[in-house]
């Protein structure tokens, strides 16, 4: 489909709907777009952002179909090769096209797809293009999520391109987005994995945005916002200091043991009205481990001793947790072993960017005997004073 979304603006983006993974990483439960969208203004024919390269023969293919011959100007708003790894082939089909970026993402692209550089015309922040009847002014984003990432704005049809910055990983037949849950889901997880190491330039982004003439938010993955607030309200609760009253409990437990106690605390803290996530990181979504961790104020990983320390299924999950740098406030450790070891120093180390509290772990030897439940009474009793300090 190449549909006009207003005035001479068109989508040109594909749908992968069998993708399963976003960067190897989080699984994408209906796959993801690539977005990209093409400008016929009076004097000049831009495409904004390519395509995917396993997708690019056909993304090519829709261009012709569209009828495009020739193109002025490429903006490359992120230089990740979803969005830019269709450049080289562009280029060859398009001789006469520039690359507009900015100079920290030509880098990038010269790095990644070793594209000569005459092809590209550099962009400061705030400059502005004359296409004729448009124009195209340039907003230098760094920081979401790569230090190259740039927003494009149409000042007369107040429309803003802003890459991977509110995107989701939602197919769509229709251009635009139905404000549904599904879509609120989508869009979470995608900004637990791409967004959230990066919330306090998201703060800043959104409150731009929010202060900027702005009808439609045209995103790189997902569907396109003729209500900007959706997003932008969605985001503001996820990118808040402020977490839920909830316990998400990453575990992994091979005899039942661990399992006992994360079943423990589960009782005992949902007796106390606190929202609580038991989540098996080995037969479990990654990304709906993601998903919790955007306003669960408390976290704490259960596991099982192998071979002297955590379960590796248990490291990865706290790795995970490391990298995506979430808001949350305590942290804590439960686990048993059955003939010794160390359980927390390497969860302890994988999550050692996250600036959260650390609660007591309760580490156990077998099966969980009374003096242990009354060691996890403890802790839930620590929890539960430290969440109700945070309420607001
Ligand atoms: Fe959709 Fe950072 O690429």
């Amino acid at each position: 489909m190449t549909k006009e979304i207003k005035n001479n603006i068109f989508y040109c983006g594909l749908n992968h709907r069998e993708r399963k993974f976003f960067d190897e990483l989080i699984p994408l439960p209906v796959g993801t777009t690539y977005n990209s969208y093409l400008i016929k203004a009076s004097e000049k024919t831009v495409i904004v952002d390519t395509m995917y390269p396993p997708k690019s023969d056909e993304y090519l293919e829709k261009l012709e179909q569209a009828g495009v011959l020739s193109v002025d100007y490429i903006v490359a708003n992120h230089g990740e090769q979803d969005h830019s790894g269709t450049l080289p082939k562009m280029i060859k089909k398009y001789p006469q096209a520039k690359i507009l970026t900015n100079p920290k993402c030509k880098e990038i692209i010269q790095e990644m797809l070793h594209i000569e550089d005459e092809k590209f015309q550099t962009v400061a922040d705030g400059e502005e293009i004359s296409l004729g009847d448009k124009t195209l002014r340039f907003i230098h984003a760094p920081w979401v999520h790569w230090p190259d990432t740039m927003f494009t704005y149409i000042p007369e049809d107040k429309i803003i391109f802003t890459c991977d910055f509110l995107g989701s990983h939602s197919p769509f037949e229709n251009l635009y987005a139905q404000e549904t849950p599904e879509l609120l889901s989508a869009a979470k997880r995608y900004y637990a994995e791409i967004m959230m190491p990066f919330r306090n330039f998201c703060k800043k982004y959104v409150q731009m945005l929010k202060n900027m003439d702005i009808d439609m938010i045209l995103t790189s993955h997902g569907p396109i916002y003729k209500n900007p607030k959706f997003i932008l309200d969605a985001y503001g609760k996820w990118i808040s200091d402020e977490c839920e009253n909830k316990v998400v409990i990453p575990y992994v437990s091979m005899y039942e043991s661990t399992k006992e106690m994360v079943d423990y605390m589960c009782e005992k803290l949902s007796e106390k009205g606190i929202t609580v996530r038991p989540f098996n990181v080995v037969e479990e979504d990654l990304g709906e481990l993601a998903m919790e961790l955007v306003d669960a104020c408390t976290v704490v990983f259960g596991s099982s001793m192998v071979l002297a320390g955590p379960h590796p299924a248990a490291v990865t999950a706290a790795y995970l947790a490391g990298i995506l740098r979430p808001k949350t406030k305590f942290v804590s450790f439960i686990g048993s072993y059955g003939w010794g070891g160390v359980l927390t120093e390497k969860l302890e180390q994988a999550l050692s960017t996250v600036k959260a509290e650390k609660l007591e772990p309760v580490i156990i030897k077998g099966k969980p005997r009374k003096e242990d439940f009354e060691k996890l009474d403890v802790l839930i009793g620590q929890i539960c004073q430290k969440m109700k300090s945070c309420e607001k």
